[in-house]
Formats: C-alpha cells, structure tokens, sequence
C-alpha cells in the first residue's frame, strides 16, 4: 500500500478560489495511504535575497519545517496572463533556494481555468523551468471551463473531472513514493 505525503499548495489568493475548491476535491479523493496536507501560501513574504542572506524569515523556515516531511509538492494555481501567478512563482523562488528544500521529491501541478486552454501556457511554463530543477516532475493536469464543472456551493461536481483529479492523483503519488535517486 502507498505510504506518501503531500504538500498542497494554492496559487490563488481569492475566497472564492477555484484552484483551492479543486485542491479541496482532491484531498478528498486521495487514495489510501495518501496524506495530503494544506500549506497557506499566504504569509510567505515576497522572496528577498537581504532576507535570506540575514537568515530567512519565521513564515519561510515555516514552509520549509511543512516541506521538509513530504515526498511531493503538489501546486494548484490559475494562469495569469499565461504564466504563473506572482504567489504560486513566489513559492518556488523559495523552494529553489538553499537548503533547497524541495530537492529529490516530486512535484506537479494542476490548473484551472474557465477557459478550453485549461493554463496550457502555464504549464508549458512549468514544465519548462522544471526540468533544471533537482524534482521529479509528474505530468501537469489541465481543468479548462470550469464553470461547467463545479457544482452550486462551488465544489467541483463534474465526475469526470473527478476521477481524472483521482487519477492525475495515483500516478501522482506512485511517483512520489519511488526512492529518491
Ligand atoms: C486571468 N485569467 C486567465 N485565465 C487564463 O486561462 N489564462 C490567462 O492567461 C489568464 N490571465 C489572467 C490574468 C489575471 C491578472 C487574472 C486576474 C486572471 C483568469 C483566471 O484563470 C481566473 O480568474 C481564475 O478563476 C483564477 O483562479 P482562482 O482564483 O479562481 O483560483
């Protein structure tokens, strides 16, 4: 049985988010032996190398202590403008700099937008800047039209959507499993 933990990042700072309802629907279908566990991005200050040479801030050796623990980084953030938002990019400048604390583990990213491209963009972007990352990166996953997909308290109600998250999830975590190199 799986045994593998995942830290969940939102990139999106709205109460309403959609990328934060599909990160919820997908806590929610974890397979066994998944434990996925929410970090809010929100007090992670803007990345300052004064900062981080003075010794970095309490709120980013927070993020770093919640990463330490996962097997894989899973992010959940919208396009802007075809690329990433400045909170989603924001924490991987973090996550890139020393001790690199998001080194050998996996790391994959789900999009959702209410357009058909679903971040197809961004997720060029991500593939992109990953592949120079010490990650494994897990193929990202697209959800486009979201407005038909969700359901009237904005949870995400589409069943397809639904497996194709549990899915994207499983081969997710079967990666995240595998002994880091
Ligand atoms: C967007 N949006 C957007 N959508 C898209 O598919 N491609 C894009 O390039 C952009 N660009 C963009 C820029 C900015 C500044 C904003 C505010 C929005 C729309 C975006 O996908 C939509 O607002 C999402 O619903 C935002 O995600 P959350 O907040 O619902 O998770």
């Amino acid at each position: 049985m799986l045994d593998v933990k995942i830290l969940v990042l939102v990139g999106s700072l709205r109460r309403d988010s959609v990328n934060a309802a599909i990160a919820r629907a997908a806590i929610g279908v974890a397979p066994e032996g998944v434990t996925m566990t929410p970090h809010d991005l929100r007090p992670l200050p803007l990345y300052d190398g004064d900062a981080e040479l003075a010794g970095p801030p309490d709120e980013v050796m927070g993020f770093y202590d919640a990463l330490g623990p996962a097997d894989g980084v899973l992010i959940f953030s919208p396009e802007y403008n075809l690329s990433f938002p400045a909170l989603t990019k924001n924490a991987i400048d973090w996550m890139s700099r020393p001790p690199r604390p998001w080194q050998g583990k996996a790391i994959s990213i789900v999009t959702a937008t209410p357009g058909g491209r679903a971040g197809l963009s961004l997720r060029t972007h991500f593939e992109a800047i990953m592949s120079r990352m010490p990650v494994r990166v897990f193929e990202p996953l697209g959800i486009g039209t979201y407005d038909d997909k969700m359901g009237p308290d904005g949870e995400l109600a589409d069943p397809m959507t639904r497996a194709e998250l549990e899915a994207h999830l499983r081969g997710f975590a079967e990666l995240a499993a595998l002994p880091a190199e």
